[in-house]
């Protein structure tokens, strides 16, 4: 997805879509992006996890159509995407496609009925920053189908359809049935996309509240929330283009799961770190960096959980910094760029944490600041890192906002 200025009006999408399609779209739907907060690759070993939806949005400008054909246009690519609904395949020509064709598959899976439509999209996540602009997607791809076609998710596939208001709004989406929504969208980049992710990536989108983290619980997937108040949140690209079809986000997960196998645990989520240490000859020296890392990561996050809950952010933030530490030498899915930007943040008093955010292996890095002194933190960060690297850098401030409904 393309990134364009942070506050462009949502006028944009219909622009790009009335430029293509020749008419005015009658429905927009969005859906935000996400910054993980404290628990690095925990979510897939059914740990639990903190992030936080931001104000960077995929949106789309939708369409119904009656011939079963769906044709899609990204303000990003010259090419418009086309296709029947009874054939859904991967285009290599236009991969970003494979986020809304998943979702569309998973949604047929279900017994959704749907005839087609026409869509734009457009987007202000930025592109490879590691802040899910391909869940977002995803979230947005459902909730666009919903729009246009309704219907209600249950545990079992689609229910009876839930009512419009005398304005033709649909009434917004219940708790449980977001989190129906949360796995069908992460079913979709599994299944279809081919990205082994855990489900804190589409939970975020959908489960945002403003001014609060959101604390999800990836064995029960239950979902709660706590008030952050006073801090900046500001977000630094490292430039390294994070992509996680690569294989090294799978290579962490094989290990975490056969660790996990041998250590008799159904995922890491129950294991202790003393077993893990007692029985570290059982494991190949990769498997276990990962698990301690993983095991040591839940740990941090129900610490910090608590520390939030006491208003004590600082402490929290010291949590960021570990855990930083941990994926830099242990999970090693740090990179020489992340770790720099870290070490710079650590030297400023505003800043109460710092540490990568998502998948890792390039992305960006998120910084809990004490809101006063935001203006400095950035100021000296810009300046620090072009005197080590040589290069300009932009912070991303972000707010916190509501998910996606
Ligand atoms: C990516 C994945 C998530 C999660 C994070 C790491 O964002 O999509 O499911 O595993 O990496 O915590």
């Amino acid at each position: 997805m393309p990134s364009a200025p942070p506050h462009t009006k949502a006028d944009d999408v219909k622009g790009v879509f009335k430029h293509h399609f020749g008419y005015t779209p009658p429905h927009l739907v969005k859906a935000p992006g996400r910054l993980e907060l404290l628990g690095n690759h925990t979510d897939y070993n059914e740990g639990v996890v903190m992030s936080v939806a931001v104000d960077r949005y995929i949106q789309m400008a939708i369409a119904p159509r009656t011939d079963g054909k769906i044709e899609l246009v990204s303000s990003a690519f010259p090419e418009s995407e086309i296709f029947w609904m009874s054939e859904m395949k991967k285009n290599p020509a236009a991969p970003w496609a494979d986020y809304v064709k998943g979702v569309l598959a998973q949604l047929r899976k279900r017994g959704v009925n749907f005839s087609g439509f026409n869509a734009a999209i457009w987007s202000n996540i930025p592109m490879g920053a590691g802040m899910s602009s391909s869940a977002a997607l995803e979230v947005a791809t459902a909730l666009a189908v919903r729009k246009l076609f309704p219907f209600s998710l249950s545990e079992t596939g689609a229910t009876v359809p839930p009512k419009r208001d005398e304005r033709g709004h649909l009434p917004p989406l219940e708790k449980a049935e977001r989190m129906f929504f949360a796995k069908l969208c992460r079913a979709a980049e599994n299944e279809f996309v081919g990205v082994p992710c855990g489900i804190l990536d589409q939970v975020s989108s959908l489960f945002g509240k403003p001014w609060n983290v959101i604390n999800i619980d990836c064995r029960f997937l239950t979902v709660d929330h706590a008030p952050l108040v006073g801090e900046a949140i500001i977000v630094f690209n490292s430039g390294v283009k994070h992509a996680l079809v690569g294989g090294e986000y799978a290579e962490l997960r094989q290990n975490c799961e056969s660790a996990a196998k041998k250590l008799g645990a159904k995922s890491l989520r129950s294991v202790e770190m003393k077993l893990l240490k007692q029985h570290q000859a059982a494991l190949t020296p990769r498997e276990y960096e990962c698990a301690h890392h993983v095991v040591s990561e839940i740990a941090r996050v129900v610490a910090g959980e608590r520390a939030l809950r006491d208003e004590d952010h600082r402490q929290f933030g010291q949590y960021m910094f570990a855990s930083h530490e941990s994926s830099r030498d242990s999970l090693k899915n740090s990179t020489p760029g992340l770790d720099t930007l870290v070490e710079l943040a650590r030297k400023h008093p505003g800043c109460l944490g710092a540490r990568l955010t998502g998948g890792g292996f390039g992305g960006s890095t998120i910084n809990l600041v004490a809101y006063h002194q935001a203006e400095k933190f950035m100021e000296h960060m810009a300046r620090s890192y072009e005197a080590q690297t040589g290069h300009k850098m932009k912070p991303i401030v972000c707010q916190v906002v509501e998910g996606a409904n």
